[in-house]
């Protein structure tokens, strides 16, 4: 087998499910595993469900790293390819680390639960790949209980999404009455068996004899007239289309019965991007980095606490854009310029981690690092490349955060830094005064925070409700907002690239001061420099 870069970047498939709680995202990430063949029953990967765990489960998983650590990616190879599996968190109050995992998939995988459609986490989620253009697969789950009108359903994602929805496949019935479904492009009928244990039966030809054991004449007429009224109804499929986001093939099945789901993964084989050129910046010039290029290239997009809290390291998960990386190999991080020699690189299978030997664009490895890695961080062999759109989003909750114990206040400084470097929260350090302001999305990442302080460094800390509602990065030319930092000393801070951020008590004052100094932009975003 060829192990050019090129070539091996173009039998990845990296991918990320999206979905609204409940809709079957964990389920079918099981089955998609068993699919592939990275695991042999299901059950066998722990059930999460995440989103709809209580709050001390997440406690509860945030203390038990090892599982959400492993859980981060899931690599299997099938059928020649190799597809990595991204996690995204469900709970809402984590959408900025969803937004950054994305960052790192080149498809997405859309599940919605039959009886429920479009649902207001899917919205979110998917105006999230809009952003970054990543092409996505609808996955229609739960046709095993009574579900929706199919045509409803293609309608709304035409309507909420503004996607082109193609379906590949169209269902017979739902719930009791589920039989299976056609596919439009061989026009096989792929039957459903009720009783997992016996699998289904092996598709059959949809106007051949052997249609009879599945369909009475009456269903195979109802088929017929709505798979024909479909088509009329709706565009074909067409790669191109979907490659740029305007439509999404529509697959039908039951995750849960493992109905539908080997079509799916097919579908990802056959549809789903490899790697892509990538945007960066090199020694200050734009470029573009492709995947079949010599040098070794990515970028951190998530960093995770290791599970030994004895030991303070981290595993930095690198999305590789380019090269051939091999187990051993010296990588620099542009920001900083330090060198590291990656050692232990670690892939994720389902339910192991082994050590990456080689690994190539569209994978993701895992690095164990003392703190040298963070989140946006790009590495190469030069050093030189940097990779744009990883942002830091203004926090919607800002809270003083203080120490119990005063003598471990200088422990404390050190606790947040490092959770502001995993991305948990982020950290404000204002320029006058000793204490910390956090800023965080959502209520749960400031408790989740407390656990892991608690936990991982012993520190009881409590949360006052800071005087600030906003805070927004400065951008400008330097004199501009050094003159607007001066003069409003007492509302500014720093946040841990040391980029000057103001806080303010409201939305309104931000329009106040910016009408005040218009050369002073007030950003709700950051790139990382
Ligand atoms: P999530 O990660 O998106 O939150 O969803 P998850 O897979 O945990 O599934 C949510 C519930 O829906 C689970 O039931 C799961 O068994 C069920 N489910 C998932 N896919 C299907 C399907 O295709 N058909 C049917 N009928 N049910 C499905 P639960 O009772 O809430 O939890 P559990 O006790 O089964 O784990």
């Amino acid at each position: 087998m060829s192990t050019s870069p090129a070539a091996e970047a173009a039998r990845r498939r990296t991918f990320a499910i999206i979905s609204h709680p409940d809709a079957g995202k964990t389920t079918l990430t099981e089955n998609l595993l068993l699919a592939g063949g990275a695991i042999r029953a299901a059950g066998a990967v722990r059930a999460r469900g995440e989103n709809r765990r209580t709050r001390s489960d997440w406690m509860k998983i945030e203390r038990e790293r090892g599982i959400s650590v492993s859980a981060s990616v899931m690599t299997f190879d099938h059928d020649g390819l190799m597809f990595n599996l991204l996690d995204t968190p469900g709970h809402e109050d984590f959408s900025e680390d969803t937004y950054r995992t994305l960052t790192a998939a080149d498809a997405a995988v859309m599940v919605l639960d039959a009886a429920k459609g479009i649902e207001p986490q899917t919205l979110k989620l998917f105006e999230v790949c809009r952003l970054r253009d990543i092409p996505i697969v609808t996955f229609i789950n739960k046709m095993d209980r009574e579900a929706q009108d199919p045509i409803e359903l293609l309608d709304e994602i035409a309507s909420k999404l503004a996607l082109d929805p193609a379906p590949l496949f169209w269902p017979a019935g739902s719930g009791g009455r589920f039989k299976g479904m056609l596919d439009l492009r061989s026009q096989q009928f792929v039957p459903f068996s009720k009783n997992r244990d016996e699998g289904h039966p092996d598709p059959v030809a949809f106007g051949g004899n052997a249609i009879v054991s599945y369909l009475d004449p009456e269903e195979q007429g109802e088929l017929e007239e709505s798979a024909m009224l479909v088509q009329e109804a709706s565009k074909p499929f067409d790669p191109k289309s979907f490659l740029e986001g305007h439509m999404t093939p529509v697959f039908f099945g039951s995750a849960l019965r493992h109905f539908g789901v080997d079509q799916l993964l097919a579908g990802l084989g056959a549809y789903a991007p490899p790697p892509k050129a990538v945007a960066a910046v090199k020694s200050g010039e734009p470029t573009h980095v492709a995947p079949g290029d010599r040098e070794v290239t990515g970028f951190v997009f998530k960093v995770q606490a290791n599970m030994d809290p004895n030991h303070r390291d981290r595993i930095a998960f690198l999305r590789l854009t380019s090269g051939k990386f091999q187990r051993g190999m010296k990588l620099k991080v542009q920001n900083t310029g330090r060198q590291l020699s990656v050692n232990a690189p670690i892939m994720f299978f389902a339910s192991d981690r082994e050590l990456a030997e080689e690994a190539f664009a569209g994978d993701v490895i895992g690095i164990p690092n003392h703190g040298v890695l963070r989140v946006g961080d790009s590495l190469s062999e030069s050093g030189l490349l940097r990779f744009a759109g990883l942002p830091n989003f203004a926090p919607e909750i800002l809270q003083r955060v203080r120490v119990k114990d005063p003598l471990k206040a200088k422990h404390l400084k050190k606790a947040l830094e490092g959770l502001a470097e995993e991305g948990v929260t982020q950290l404000f350090r204002p320029v006058i005064g000793s204490d910390f302001i956090v800023g965080a999305v959502g209520q749960l990442q400031f408790e989740v925070m407390a656990d892991r302080l608690a936990n991982e460094y012993q520190l009881e800390v409590i949360f006052e409700p800071a005087p600030y509602s906003e805070a927004r990065w400065l951008s400008g030319e330097k004199a501009d907002v050094e003159d607007f930092a001066n003069k409003h000393k007492g509302a500014m801070a720093a946040d841990i690239d040391e980029q000057p951020v103001f806080l303010a008590k409201s939305s309104w004052e931000i329009g106040y001061v910016g009408e005040r100094f218009p050369k002073v932009g007030f950003e709700r975003s950051k790139e990382r420099a």
